[in-house]
């Protein structure tokens, strides 16, 4: 696979760069915001597509013994994780997901809990529903993001939270939680009855030195009380045709879950992004171990680059996804500055910070899934920031 083929995403309506004319920025942005790739998918995936495109019927389509195979196989060799077919409910999104579990098992005013900075429509889903954000903000000590424990505690405790959004790896700090962390969620979790909807849709994105667990697999007495949402979308760059898995052993959850589903009239999975998930499931692994070989690559230039040209730019170690979150501070300026900057003299588009919500201002998040020679120059013109 060659990463370093530029592909043309103008007018294909891409939200990454056909926004760049919505929103009236500058023609010539370089967009390195929103968290899709530049790469395309697998060869055997588009070869997938093509073929079931070819068969010329698209009338409604299902899941089968086949898909659930491919899931529970790729999870199977990649992370240790056995999934029952039964626990396994698609839906067209992971934020989709989150919202009809907010919905479902949960009530209006009931306490959630999330660690900003993060992925902001988790606050989105809780607010839109009419729930309470409880925040645990996270602690950036020894140029690694921590969990605050105590925190976390007694905000569970005194706010009667009902349920917790975990993100790991981590969007946009990049943290990749340790077993250990994921213990000591449960076992606080577990202390106070706490749903936990777990979001590890960017597992397959971690860099070495460090490994991805899956929280079910390390608190498999918890599983009763945990929903993993998990997606071949960011993987295989296949967030367009809007297809996830979400595993929710418990009976009486995922009934409750499917009930709320079925009152927003959402069934089934498209044909397209079935096709395309046994494909990537079945057949991306190689293309994949190539892929983290370039993005890690994309990480050290990044690294490389700040350190020499912009040290005033600080990179926090990615230890998962292909976001990297960037300390801006050093800089001096306002975020209202930096942002003017970015836009109008760097023409570079990145996602600012402080709409992760707390401790996320001064930061910048910048997707590196691009390719190699975009990425340079991008990052020839962040250089103008100063
Ligand atoms: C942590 C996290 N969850 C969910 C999503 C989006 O998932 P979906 O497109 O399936 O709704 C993203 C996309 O960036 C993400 O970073």
């Amino acid at each position: 696979m060659n990463f370093n083929r530029k592909i043309n995403r103008q007018q294909t309506q891409s939200v990454k760069y056909d926004f760049i004319e919505t929103l009236n920025k500058p023609e010539d942005t370089i967009p390195m915001w929103v968290a899709d790739m530049d790469f395309s998918a697998p060869p055997q995936v588009i070869k997938a597509l093509v073929e079931r495109a070819e068969h010329g019927v698209f009338g409604y389509s299902e899941i089968d013994e086949r898909y659930c195979q491919a899931v529970n196989n790729w999870f199977q060799t990649h992370f240790n994780w056995q999934i029952d077919p039964d626990t396994l409910v698609t839906t067209p999104g992971i934020v989709y997901a989150i919202n009809t579990a907010i919905r479902a098992l949960t009530k209006k005013g009931d306490a959630i809990l999330i660690q900003e900075p993060v992925y902001n429509p988790f606050k989105c889903a809780i607010e839109n529903n009419k729930r309470q954000t409880i925040v645990n903000p996270l602690v950036f000590k020894e140029n690694r993001y921590h969990i605050d424990f105590d925190d976390f505690e007694n905000k569970i405790k005194s706010e009667n939270v009902v349920a917790f959004i975990l993100c790991t790896p981590h969007n946009p700090v990049g943290r990749v939680w340790q077993e250990e962390e994921l213990k000591r969620i449960k076992e606080i979790c577990q202390r106070y009855d706490v749903l936990i909807l777990s979001d590890e849709i960017h597992c397959d994105f971690v860099y070495p030195s460090n490994e991805h667990r899956m929280f079910e697999t390390v608190n498999p007495d918890y599983a009763h009380r945990t929903i993993t949402m998990t997606s071949p979308s960011k993987t295989f760059n296949l967030a367009g045709l809007q297809g996830s898995n979400i595993i929710i052993p418990d009976q009486a959850l995922r009934s409750a879950f499917k009930k709320e589903m079925e009152k927003q009239g959402s069934a089934h999975l498209n044909a397209m992004s079935i096709t395309a998930t046994i494909a990537a499931y079945e057949e991306g692994a190689p293309w994949l171990e190539d892929l983290l070989k370039y993005l890690q690559e994309n990480i050290a230039l990044t690294q490389r680059f700040l350190e020499k040209e912009l040290p005033e730019i600080q990179l926090i170690p990615p230890e998962g996804t292909y976001l990297l979150w960037l300390d801006f501070k050093g800089l001096g300026l306002s975020d209202q500055e930096i942002s003017e900057r970015l836009e109008k003299r760097c023409r570079i588009w990145l996602n600012a910070g402080s709409q992760y919500g707390v401790g996320g201002e001064g930061h910048w998040r910048l997707n590196v899934a691009t390719t190699r020679a975009n990425l340079k120059e991008a990052l020839r013109r962040l250089k103008k920031i100063r």
